[in-house]
């Protein structure tokens, strides 16, 4: 595979216009260097199944969050809470300071368009081409003509690696390969905040590494992330911060290295493991 990242520079387009920002509004360094995101006291059940109990945490602006924990735990609600595709039973959200518990339609739908979204199973569109997929949110969000369109989400596959794919169906691609697809389509508007939720999850350690690094970069551009893995090595590279979901409360949270010196014994098992997927 040529490497992931060819022509990322040249592609960030205009941008700011689209998500309505300045880009040193929200680049490091910059001012306005906040909070991205919030939950107060996130409280959230599935009949009665208690899956986020009172979960409180923030993601500083520009820097990268890990969220990690046991299989069930509720990192994916957590995610899906962020995004406003779930709301929670108590507590609240918030976005760059905007409490989106109380959003709806057209309000919660900008919002929206300044975050990028990984779904953990990639969910990509089966009848369209790879690359109509990535072009998918530009078709739908800029009024940008075709060939910029095109050629925007070809740069997109060309920086997860696909850049010969654009015209494969998904059924046409390893897992492997639609889930960096997905990551394309996540990242075609340039979104301010991009979430992925196992992004090497049935990788190969190269490409795995080659993802982590793309991320690595996305954050030096002054994206804000908050990854979901079982990579401990990922979220050590990726990760500013990290924090341990058990049993619906965080546990713990901090650098790896605080981690690592945990009084918690599972979370001092859960970062001496090598385990990816
Ligand atoms: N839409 C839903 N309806 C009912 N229960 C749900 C729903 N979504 C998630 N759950 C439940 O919430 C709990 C947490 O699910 P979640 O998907 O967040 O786990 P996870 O931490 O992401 O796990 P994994 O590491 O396996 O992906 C699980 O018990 C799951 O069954
Ligand atoms: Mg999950």
């Amino acid at each position: 595979m040529t490497h992931l990242r060819q022509g990322r520079a040249a592609e960030r387009p205009d941008n700011s216009a689209l998500s309505g920002r300045t880009a040193d509004a929200v680049r490091p360094g910059g001012q306005g260097a906040g909070e991205a995101i919030r939950l107060e006291h996130v409280t959230k059940s599935f009949d009665d199944h208690k899956v986020l109990d009172d979960v409180t945490l923030e993601v500083a602006e520009g820097k990268a969050f890990c969220l990690l924990g046991r299989s069930g735990t509720g990192k994916s609600v957590t995610l899906k809470h962020i995004i406003g595709l779930m709301q929670p039973d108590q507590g609240h959200v918030f976005v760059r300071g905007k409490d989106i518990t109380a959003l709806s339609g057209r309000d919660l739908s900008d919002v929206r368009r300044s975050m990028g979204f990984l779904f953990q199973n990639a969910a990509l569109f089966d009848s369209i081409s790879v690359g109509e997929n990535v072009a998918f949110p530009l078709r739908r969000h800029t009024d940008w003509p075709d060939s910029k369109i095109r050629e925007t989400a070809r740069a997109k596959l060309a920086e997860v690696g696909l850049e010969d794919e654009y015209d494969k169906m998904p059924a046409e691609l390893s897992g492997g390969m639609r889930k960096r697809a997905g990551l394309a389509r996540a990242m075609a508007l340039d979104p301010d905040i991009l979430l992925v939720d196992e992004p090497s999850a049935g990788l190969d350690p190269i490409t795995a590494d080659e993802i982590d690094q793309l991320l690595v970069d996305l954050k030096k551009h002054g994206t804000t992330l908050v990854v979901v893995t079982h990579n401990i090595p990922s979220a050590r590279h990726i990760g500013d911060e990290l924090a341990v979901l058990h049993d619906g409360r965080v546990i713990e949270r901090g650098t790896a290295e605080e981690l690592d010196r945990s009084d918690d014994k599972m979370v001092r098992m859960f970062m001496r493991s090598e385990g990816s997927g």
